[in-house]
Formats: structure tokens, sequence, C-alpha cells
């Protein structure tokens, strides 16, 4: 069973539609990307573990839930930041790792500048936090770092996706289960997602 879910909630499709205008300003962006990164994030944490627990309300004991699974998210930088804002206002106790990849303009391929990630990843879910899934080279260069530091479980997160992406990552990794909120058509020959939304990290930090 191939391991992508795209996630069609109304919510999501609106505000894609936001972030996608060419006319939409760095606070609105900001604004929607948010909107659709938690439903997304709703979603990559649906079958999470959770345990009964007591608890008292105002009026008597009751049986309440708590969260088991340990959740990781790792954010790719530098646009992946823009995820981690939705995902620690559900989760503000979970750890955060990080790496930041850069693509060369030119030949699209991903350089890694930075990283830093909890000691021993074993027992953990990683959620991978990366707005724009084109070639799949930057998300196979952090499964690959991820999975140096014992990862097994790990998941992806994406806002817009293209096809030769997913499939370079199900080719790579048919195990890690990618959320997206859209598949788009193609890549151009820059290597951008077409029709997409445009370079996502310039549009959310204004450059
Ligand atoms: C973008 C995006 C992904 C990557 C996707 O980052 O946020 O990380 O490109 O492309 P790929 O699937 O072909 O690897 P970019 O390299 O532009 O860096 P930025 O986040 O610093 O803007
Ligand atoms: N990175 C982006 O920000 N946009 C694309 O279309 C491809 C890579």
């Amino acid at each position: 069973m191939k391991k992508i879910k795209r996630i069609e909630h109304p919510l999501a499709q609106h505000s894609l539609s936001i972030l996608r205008n060419q006319q939409t300003r760095t606070e609105a962006f900001q604004r929607h990307t948010a909107i659709v990164s938690q439903i997304l994030i709703m979603e990559a944490t649906r079958d999470l573990l959770v345990q009964e627990i007591d608890i008292e309300t105002p009026l008597t004991p009751t049986v309440g839930h708590q969260i088991l699974d340990s959740l990781v998210f790792v954010p790719v930088l530098r646009a992946g930041i823009s995820m981690l804002v939705s995902a620690r206002s559900f989760l503000p106790w979970a750890p955060v790792g990080f790496i930041g990849l850069e693509r060369d303009e030119s030949t699209a391929s991903a350089h890694e500048y930075y990283q830093k990630f909890p000691d021993d990843l074993h027992d953990k879910h990683v959620l991978i936090l990366d707005p724009m899934l084109a070639t799949g080279g930057s998300l196979v260069d952090t499964i690959a770092a991820l999975k140096k530091k014992s990862a097994q479980v790990i998941s992806v997160v994406c806002i817009v996706s293209a096809p030769e992406g997913i499939e370079f990552i199900q080719y790579k990794y048919p195990n890690v289960q990618i959320y997206t909120a859209a598949i788009d058509s193609h890549l151009n020959e820059k290597k951008y997602i077409v029709p997409g939304l445009g370079d996502f990290g310039d549009r959310y930090f204004g450059t």
C-alpha cells in the first residue's frame, strides 16, 4: 500500500489557494501557512497512542486520555520553521531536532549546513516538517540523517508535493508515510513545483 495521504479538508484547500496566489503578501502567507499546517498535523497525529487516565472535573471524577507516543518534530531549515509553530501549538513538550538544507539553484541538489537532533531516536515517532516536496532530495537526505540516529518511525508533512518527489521518497524509503495538502502536476526545468506557489521560504520570510 502506498504511504501517501492527501488531506483535502476545505479549510486547507481554501488557505492553500491563498498561499498559491502571487498577490498574497507575507502577513497573510504566514497566517494561512499556520492554518494548513495545523490541519496537516492533526491528520499526521491521528493514530497516536493514548492511555486512559483518571481526572476530576469540577463536578465529578471521570476518565480522560493522555498521549503515550513520543513525538519529535524535525523542521527542515529554513522553510520548515513555518510549520513548527503550528506543531508546537499542539504539542509544546515534544523535542525538536533541526537539519539545515539548501538547494543549489543551478543543480537543485541540496547541501547540508546544519544538523542537531536529539541523541537517540529509536523509540520515537519523528515528524519531518517541510512545506515543499519537489525533487525529494532534501527529504531523502533528512530521512537518511535521521536513520543514522536510529530513527525507525518517520513521517513527512508537506504542504505541496510534486509526483517526482513522492516517487523518489517511496522508492528510497517505502515505509515513510507522507502527508500533504496537494499533489501538483510536475516540476519545471528549474525543479520548481508547477503550479506550486513559488519559493516558499522567500515568500514566508519576506526575502
Ligand atoms: C526548499 C523547500 C525544501 C526543498 C524542496 O528549500 O523548503 O526544503 O526546497 O526541494 P527538493 O525536494 O527538490 O529538495 P530551499 O532549499 O529553497 O531552502 P529554504 O528552506 O532555506 O528556502
Ligand atoms: N522549493 C520551493 O520553495 N518551491 C518549489 O517549487 C520547489 C522547491
